[in-house]
């Protein structure tokens, strides 16, 4: 109870810090712990991305969308399975009159095969074809199958600009280290940082010298 009050409180903190008072997309369980976004902030003010891509909705989009606003650079493309959720960071995002830095994709999930095995992954039908600068990864949802989020790489490699910084939530969990673990190994191109959060962070950056070849 008091870890949840803390978490609230540094959600609030970080809303007020970004000019965003008007009510927060928060989802206690659900919604990206602050340490990360705060860690996600941090990145795009030193960074600058111009194409963001987020796996799973929410708060971490309004974020995301609102230093993009401020900033002036960045543009961020959300993909959420669940139709509820879509419409729930929509309205988040029109809110604040954000919709011209942020677009929520509706993307079902649909059944891919990799290396011989099933996996259920967002639809990437609407995406932009533009290279991703940063990916966000925090969906689909852990529980709706083993290693829900692995396909995130294998599906969006191609499109991964050199040095592309991936943001990886939930690491401490034993299926996201085991994500990991397979991603690290079957592109060693990418460098591993597991900067030290509440639920765990891996960030994982392409070598740009090698990105193109190795990726
Ligand atoms: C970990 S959540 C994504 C959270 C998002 N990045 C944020 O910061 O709010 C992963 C997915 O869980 C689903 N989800 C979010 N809130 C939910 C809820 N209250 N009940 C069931 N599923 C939910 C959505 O489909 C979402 O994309």
């Amino acid at each position: 109870m008091q870890a949840h009050r803390a978490e609230l409180e540094a959600v609030l903190r970080l809303g007020e810090a970004l000019g965003l008072e008007q009510g927060l997309p928060y989802v206690r369980h659900w919604s990206a712990a602050p340490d990360f976004l705060a860690l996600l902030v941090e990145h795009l003010r030193r960074e600058r991305p111009a194409v963001i891509v987020e796996c799973g909705s929410g708060l971490s989009t309004l974020i995301l969308a609102r230093v993009c606003a401020l900033e002036g650079r960045g543009r961020v493309w959300s993909l959420e399975h669940e139709p509820g959720c879509a419409a729930q960071t929509r309205d988040a995002i029109a809110r604040y009159g954000l919709a011209r830095v942020a677009t929520v994709l509706h993307a079902p999930l649909r059944r891919y095969r990799l290396d011989a095995e099933n996996y259920d992954w967002y639809d990437l039908r609407g995406l932009p074809e533009q290279a991703i600068e940063l990916l966000v990864v925090d969906g689909p949802p852990g529980r709706l199958a083993p290693l829900a989020r692995y396909p995130a790489l294998p599906l969006l490699r191609a499109r991964l600009a050199p040095g592309c910084t991936i943001f990886l939530d939930d690491a401490n969990r034993p299926d996201e280290r085991a994500i990991v673990a397979r991603w690290c190994a079957e592109y060693p191109a990418f460098e591993l940082g597991r900067p030290a959060t509440a639920r765990g962070c891996a960030v994982l950056r392409a070598q740009p010298a090698v990105a193109s070849e190795a990726l």
